[in-house]
């Protein structure tokens, strides 16, 4: 299938649904939504909320749920947001460009860019819980709150925020890497993959398919932000090049080299190919995401 179409109308309409959900910058509070509104509007890939979509029409072979999918394909794109964030913060990253435009705390401040963010992870789980969208059977939408928190907390995403900064300048383990790597961004992009299976009611056998998906190409997402941190330019990252050698990052590249570090971010994919195995047709597109992951330019 064409990924390019594809990704550019999926992403249309995640921001057509984040645009909709997302609070309006008025009010006592407009400039904390503001804030939270400047990250988020600015033109991020989505891809987050477009595997949350592509494994639910994985699951039930058709888009008909996107509707009851969107605010769990949301509130991932808020948390990931809320992540950059405070990723870029000085005393994290300490980067000025993101998403081709300042960061947050260069606009803001630092006291609101630190609020914004906490402000875009809890209002994801309020987008979560709204009765609104109570479509979904209760139960099922309690695993989506139990599995997105789980990922994106101190064992999954936060932890590996942790290790990385820990590990700045250190010569570590391979396992340990990928333990990082793993926990920092694989944790988050299984978790959208694994939801979406859950919203669309996927058996047993079926998440256990689309969790060993999302943690191969968790990996590699990370493998492949390292490799252009490398190997492409800050105009064409929209973020900052060569940054993670400057900051003495643990990364694939540093530890293993580039021809190794692409040749484990092809493996990776191929990985998550096989994990699919058992589906048809109606997971074309997360085998056209999986090879888009690693093909990528930004
Ligand atoms: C960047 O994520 C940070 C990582 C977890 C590697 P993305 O590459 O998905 O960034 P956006 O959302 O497109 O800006
Ligand atoms: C991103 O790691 C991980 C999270 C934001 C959770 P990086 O620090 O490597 O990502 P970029 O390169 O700044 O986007
Ligand atoms: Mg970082
Ligand atoms: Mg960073």
């Amino acid at each position: 299938m064409e990924i390019k179409p594809y990704l550019e109308e999926q992403r249309r309409l995640v921001e057509e649904y984040l645009g909709r959900f997302m609070l309006p910058a008025e009010g006592d509070f407009s400039r904390l939504v503001e804030a939270m509104r400047y990250s988020l509007f600015v033109g991020g890939k989505r891809v987050r909320p477009i595997l949350c979509l592509a494994a639910s029409r994985a699951v039930i072979g058709d888009a008909s749920l996107d509707g009851q999918v969107m605010p769990v394909a949301c509130a991932m794109e808020c948390i990931h947001t809320y992540s950059l964030i405070h990723d870029d913060l000085p005393a994290m990253d300490n980067d000025d460009l993101r998403r081709g435009r300042p960061t947050n705390h260069k606009v803001f401040g630092e006291a609101e860019a630190i609020l914004a963010g906490d402000g875009l992870l809890t209002f994801a789980f309020e987008l979560l819980s709204d009765p609104a969208f109570a479509a979904t059977p209760a139960e099922a939408r309690l695993r989506i709150c139990h599995t997105i928190a789980r990922a994106a907390g101190p064992l999954g995403m936060v932890g590996g925020q942790s290790l990385d900064m820990a590990n700045e300048g250190k010569d570590i383990p391979y396992d340990l890497l990928r333990t990082i790597h793993r926990s920092k961004t694989g944790a988050l992009i299984t978790a959208a993959v694994e939801t979406g299976g859950i919203a669309a009611g996927a058996d047993a056998t079926q998440l256990r398919a689309l969790a060993g998906y999302g943690n191969a190409i968790g990996l590699a997402f990370q493998i492949v932000d390292d490799l252009l941190n490398v190997e492409s330019t800050t105009e064409q990252l929209g973020k900052a090049a060569g940054s993670d050698a400057e900051a003495g990052k643990a990364t694939y590249p540093a530890l293993l080299g580039l021809e190794k570090s692409r040749t484990m971010a092809a493996d990776a994919v191929a990985e998550a190919h096989r994990a699919l195995e058992s589906f048809g047709e109606s997971a074309e597109p997360l085998r056209a995401l999986a090879t888009y992951i690693v093909e990528r330019k930004r």
